[in-house]
């Protein structure tokens, strides 16, 4: 997701830093971005030039050092609180003492990131829904520690970037995954159970309730390794067993079918 969001921040005016641990990543992330404009220039919503202006705003770094002036900086890295932790420590080293730490995080506590920080009234939530240049929600999420000031430049912020920020407070799932997880899991029982089919699950909630793709199809773009840290995050968070993750979403990921990014997950790619 770190690649779209860089995208609309550049496309909204702004200078990016893109960091990534390795070059290759990086040039994933960049060829993902050029492939999306381009097909904005293809449609003629944007100009080549305009094109070339908004990758020239784009700088990439694989330095951690390369963000010590940003004003605002949005973490995107795997969804591990340890990684995520370690993270927002050294980026609270190398930053200037009244740059927002935001993160993009699905389901890991704001709180707990804050916590890690010795700025937590900076540490914010600003989880961008995929895709993301086309998706319009920022779910903004206030840890414990989040001061109104930072709430306000990130609510600022999500608006110059063409988005609608939503807020609520920091409790696993927040809103969207508190909602949609369990009932993405739901499907994947229904398929466990022999309820029915994966294309009959998919097609009555796409034909039956307006939803843009089935729930499996979902499950497969979000990536079933994330629905499953995200169960687990929900299940411990609250202590509730109607949030056990489907035995079916863990067998599949033990098996490396993570949905679209491995090419198996409950459709074929
Ligand atoms: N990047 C950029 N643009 C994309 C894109 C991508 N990966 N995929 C599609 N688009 C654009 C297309 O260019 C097209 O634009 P125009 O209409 O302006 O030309 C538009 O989106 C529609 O695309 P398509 O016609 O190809 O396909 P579609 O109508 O089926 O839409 C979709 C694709 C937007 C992904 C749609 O299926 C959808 O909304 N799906 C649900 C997505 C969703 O629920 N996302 C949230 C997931 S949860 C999450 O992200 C957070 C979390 O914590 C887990």
């Amino acid at each position: 997701m770190g690649n779209g969001i860089a995208q609309v921040a550049a496309r909204a005016g702004f200078d990016v830093v893109m960091r990534d641990v390795s070059e290759e990543f990086l040039a994933r992330g960049m060829k993902a971005i050029d492939k999306n404009l381009q097909r904005d220039v293809d449609k003629e919503r944007l100009s080549a030039e305009e094109k070339s202006a908004v990758l020239g705003r784009i700088k990439t770094s694989t330095e951690l050092d390369a963000l010590s002036n940003a004003f605002i900086i949005v973490e995107a890295v795997t969804e591990n609180l340890v990684v995520k932790t370690e993270v927002f420590r050294a980026l609270d080293q190398i930053t200037k003492p009244d740059c927002i730490l935001a993160s993009n995080t699905s389901s890991i506590s704001i709180t707990k990131l804050g916590a890690a920080t010795k700025r937590p009234d900076k540490v914010i939530g600003m989880h961008f829904m995929n895709p993301v240049p086309v998706m319009k929600l920022v779910e903004v999420i206030r840890g414990a520690a989040t001061s109104d000031e930072t709430n306000g430049r990130v609510r600022e912020l999500s608006e110059k970037l063409g988005k609608t920020p939503l807020e609520c407070q920091d409790y696993p799932g927040f809103i969207s995954n508190r909602v949609l997880m369990p009932m993405i899991n739901e499907a994947i029982f229904a398929l466990h159970e022999g309820v029915a089919t994966r294309e009959s699950i998919d097609g009555i909630m796409k034909l039956g309730m307006n939803h843009p793709m089935g729930p499996l199809t979902l499950a497969d773009f979000i990536g079933l390794d994330v629905c499953l840290a995200i169960m687990n995050v929900l299940h411990e968070g609250f202590g509730d067993p109607k949030y056990r993750p489907c035995p079916l979403l863990r067998r599949y990921v033990d098996a490396g079918w993570l949905g679209r990014k491995s090419g198996r997950g409950f459709y074929e790619y």
